[in-house]
């Protein structure tokens, strides 16, 4: 690993790209008015609805409510991490991208030592293939394979080896030094008794090598050959294996399709290895553990498309529950997630043995969208036949349904939960919307909501961060962050505006990519941004006037409802209540 990309840099390489060249390079751009148009890349569309913005350096779709400036949209378009994108417009520019000494530049031994860790794994993997070969013992390791049907092809694509029985087959071959046995040890190829005995952590079992996205391989799963016992041992945790963040059959996932459109989750190694001999070579398994927040995000790096299949069991269904739970954060517009419940008693490797291919991905096509998943989930934890029910599942609901950073999902799943809760208090005003006609969600149209002072200024200066300095009088500083919600991201986007006077959305974005505030500046930016065209600096000041009056309430509340006042606050308070306020809600 490089070190950082310094911050210069990057505002530099904004400066001199042109978003414009960067999407009509891989998207061909129509001209139409000041923006530019087409069909949008990232979900399917008969009429364009993506623009792109040349003065705001910004592109947006109105269908999806995809986003972003040049960077965002060569890691959506490329399918790219940040790094790497940058690397991609660098070489565009012809230019080279400079890393930062010190920090996040592991030092040259530690490079060194990873280099020769991946080294040794993927001689122990040599090693344990050999073993399938060659082992005196091979015969019955080679049995079990074909006895679970694998074909000696299959063996060979996912590099299947043998531990063989002995105490010290890996520790002979590959520990002639103090030195080299440490190694071992480091990376949990052998282990060390009370009595400091050293032997072969793995004996006697069939071996799957687990490779990261890169290919190298980072540690091992280990199978019995005789039922009893655990079935598999699983390297444990080393300095260059993090279960959580690793998918088996990702890898060769990859190798095997040169465009990857989408990835199956199962539970096991022998499944991934299976659905790969009947060629479903699509398919990866989270190392024993459930989906991880890590794993969701790699899937959906690679493949719009993510179906995670479970056991029909009430454990399966928790699993199910686990990952959507971690998805919902990472979820975008244009990207699916459903779940694939399998027979009782039946495995993905099971499954496509008895009924083939074809079936198998007929009922791919048939798994649950998670939107169904989910208010099938929550509606069996409560019962919405009573008042108290649906407050319930309301509370609950709407807390997952704020983690979802994708707009249009967000929207459907909010406004499927009206209809659910239909009576609830809460869901009145969308009740009486919806009454006589449920309109089926719309995919086309922009979501829009009442839009608070606070938000409605965020959005002005992330589409003209020239409001900013034009207008010194509009000044959020002073104010109270704890009487508006988002003020302390409005206080630092405002900042940033007034320092960087020509800053256009592109750039504004980038700052803030990695900014835990950030997330919600781009939930901001989903509306149709030519809303705000046609007098964006009255805008920007009646919104700013309309957030003094908020503060001004909120205050009055605030100490309306405290219990003693100090003098000073009581003639604030005074003050405050002769004060005619126009401004009553949020
Ligand atoms: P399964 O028991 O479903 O494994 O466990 P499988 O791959 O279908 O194995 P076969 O078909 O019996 O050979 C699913 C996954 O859980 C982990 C492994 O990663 C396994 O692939 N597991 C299971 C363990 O780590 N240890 C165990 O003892 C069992
Ligand atoms: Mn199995």
């Amino acid at each position: 690993m490089a070190g950082r990309i310094p911050r210069d840099f990057i505002d530099d390489i904004i400066a001199r790209t042109d978003i414009v060249d960067i999407v009509d390079n891989r998207v061909r751009l129509k001209k139409a008015g000041k923006n530019y148009q087409a069909c949008c890349p990232f979900h399917n569309e008969k009429t364009p609805s993506f623009t792109v913005s040349q003065d705001k350096q910004f592109y947006h779709c109105f269908g999806c409510g995809a986003h972003g400036n040049a960077i965002s949209f060569i890691m959506e378009f490329d399918r790219l991490e940040f790094p790497e994108a940058i690397e991609e417009l660098a070489s565009f520019h012809g230019i080279d991208v400079p890393r930062e000494k010190g920090q996040g530049q592991p030092d040259p031994n530690k490079r060194a030592q990873l280099e020769d860790d991946f080294a040794l794994m993927e001689q122990v993997s040599r090693f344990f293939q050999q073993q399938l070969r060659q082992h005196p013992e091979k015969d019955k390791a080679v049995e079990y394979l074909k006895s679970r049907g694998l074909s000696g092809e299959i063996v060979k694509q996912f590099d299947i080896g043998f531990a063989p029985p002995e105490w010290d087959g890996a520790l002979t071959v590959f520990g002639s030094t103090p030195e080299k046995q440490q190694q071992l040890l480091d990376l949990k190829l052998i282990t060390e008794n009370d009595k400091r005995r050293r032997y072969d952590f793995f004996r006697d079992r069939i071996m799957f090598p687990i490779r990261d996205k890169r290919g190298r391989v980072i540690g091992f799963g280990g199978r019995v050959l005789e039922e009893g016992g655990p079935k598999y041992l699983n390297s444990p945790e080393t300095r260059i294996f993090h279960k959580g963040q690793e998918l088996y059959g990702f890898y060769q996932a990859k190798q095997a399709n040169r465009k990857l459109t989408r990835l199956m989750v199962v539970e096991g190694y022998m499944d991934v290895v299976a659905l790969a001999q009947f060629g479903i070579q699509y398919a990866v398994a989270a190392l024993g553990t459930s989906t991880t927040p890590e794993h969701v995000q790699m899937l959906f790096r690679a493949v719009p498309e993510v179906i995670c299949c479970y056991d029909g069991d009430r454990a399966g269904r928790e699993a199910a529950w686990r990952a959507l739970e971690n998805a919902l954060p990472y979820l975008k517009d244009g990207v699916q997630m459903r779940f694939l419940f399998l027979p009782d008693g039946e495995d993905p490797d099971s499954l496509i043995r008895k009924i083939g291919r074809e079936a198998f991905e007929q009922t791919l096509d048939n798994a649950v969208p998670l939107s169904e998943f989910f208010f099938e989930n929550l509606t069996q934890r409560h019962h919405i036949g009573t008042q108290e029910g649906k407050a319930a599942l309301r509370q609950e609901a709407l807390g997952y349904i704020e983690q979802i950073k994708a707009d249009n999902l967000s929207a459907l799943l909010q406004e499927e939960l009206d209809i659910k809760t239909r009576g609830h208090l809460a869901s009145a005003q969308a009740v009486n919307r919806d009454m006589g006609s449920v309109k089926k969600f719309d995919s086309s149209r922009p979501v829009r909501t009442a839009i608070s002072p606070v938000r409605k200024l965020i959005r002005l200066l992330l589409l003209r961060p020239q409001l900013a300095t034009s207008n010194p009088e509009v000044n959020p500083q002073p104010l109270d962050e704890q009487l508006s919600q988002g003020l302390k991201i409005l206080k630092k986007l405002h900042h940033f505006c007034m320092q960087n006077a020509s800053a256009h959305t592109g750039l504004v974005l980038e700052y803030f990519r990695d900014d835990p505030d950030g997330k919600h500046l781009n939930k901001l930016l989903h509306a149709d941004h030519d809303a705000d065209e046609t007098n964006p600096d009255k805008l920007y000041k009646d919104s700013f006037s309309r957030l003094i009056e908020q503060q001004l309430h909120a205050r009055f509340e605030q100490l309306r409802v405290k219990n003693s006042l100090t003098e000073d606050e009581k003639r604030e308070f005074m003050l405050l209540s002769q004060t005619k306020m126009t401004y009553t809600t949020e």
